[in-house]
């Protein structure tokens, strides 16, 4: 995998650069350290939850910690999401989750980002459990935006018209999402992958755990379940300090700007777009999805 190209985007607070590694807009410091990600060493009971940006990645983190906890929310509330389920590669100043994730026992579960082109092969010679969360792109879109506002490690967003384009171009950190979500789809035909839609936990959340159960070869009483499914609501998780990510402080993440835990809704793409803007969104999606059975529901 080569470097492309290396360019200088500003974002709030810090000078960040940024990389197009493999097609995929990367930061800088990670495409640094790109031969220790690539050459991560994944061990056979790893659990890897994959997810493009604002698909739901925490909510799955929680779910699947509760789960394996058997719903115990005080072990849940050990750390953080992030140094629970190690980010592998993000490299953020402190510690690097790679060494995180190294230094950590197993069963690990971790977290990545990353289409599927550049997960480290090693996940797929270990033949690891990976659950993958998609959510509908427009949604997705509207989240990554205020995401980029309220972060001050994204690049600036600019204007919602203009995020709106630079989403559509595929222009955003870990690239394009078209891509993505049927980059993962398709790999699910030979790997051991559990694709879950966002819009079916919020609509179902017992039968869309039920299904994590199963895939994770768990068996939990019914009362256990009624508390995950309690303990993940959006209204809970909002004030989970170890799941909300108030933990960053405010020159990382500003939650004034937008909190992190934000609507955790389906459809409030219906609140940011324009008529045209959805017009033109919609013959784009036709064309980039055409050659594909992967279907989002856009509302509930
Ligand atoms: P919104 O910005 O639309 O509110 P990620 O964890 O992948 O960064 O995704 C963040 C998105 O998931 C945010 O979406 C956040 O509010 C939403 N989210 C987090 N926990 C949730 C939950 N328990 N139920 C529903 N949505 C949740």
């Amino acid at each position: 995998m080569h470097l492309q190209e290396t360019f200088f985007l500003s974002s709030a607070q810090f000078p960040t650069l940024f990389n197009i590694l493999g097609g995929v807009l990367l930061p800088k410091r990670v495409c640094d350290r790109w031969d220790q990600i690539w050459n991560f060493r994944a061990r056979p009971d790893d659990l890897l939850i994959a997810t493009y940006a604002k698909a739901g990645t925490t909510w799955i983190q929680e779910i699947v910690d509760m789960i394996q906890h058997d719903g115990d929310i005080e072990k849940c509330k050990r750390a953080t999401t992030y140094l629970r389920h190690p980010f592998i590669e993000w490299v953020l100043p402190g510690p690097f989750s790679l060494e995180l994730a190294e230094a950590m026992p197993s069963p690990r579960t971790l977290k990545t980002h990353l289409p599927v082109q550049l997960v480290p092969p090693s996940f797929w010679e270990q033949k690891c459990k990976i659950i993958y969360v998609a959510r509908n792109a427009k949604d997705s879109l509207v989240s990554y935006y205020h995401f980029h506002r309220m972060n001050k490690n994204m690049p600036e967003p600019g204007t919602w018209e203009e995020f709106l384009e630079k989403f559509m171009a595929g222009q955003v950190l870990w690239g394009c999402w078209y891509d993505h979500v049927k980059g993962w789809w398709e790999a699910k035909e030979n790997h051991c992958i559990l694709y879950l839609f966002y819009e079916d936990l919020k609509e179902d959340p017992k039968h869309e755990i039920q299904k994590v159960l199963q895939f994770l070869e768990k068996d939990l009483e019914n009362e256990v379940l009624d508390k995950i499914i309690h303990h993940t609501t959006f209204e809970i998780m909002k004030d989970n300090r170890m799941a909300n990510y108030t933990f960053q402080p405010p020159a990382v993440m500003d939650h004034s700007i937008s909190p992190f835990m934000r609507k955790g809704t389906v459809g409030d793409w219906k609140n940011h777009f324009t008529m045209a803007q959805n017009e033109k969104f919609d013959e784009d999606y036709r064309q980039k999805m055409a050659r594909t059975n992967l279907a989002f529901r856009m509302e509930l």
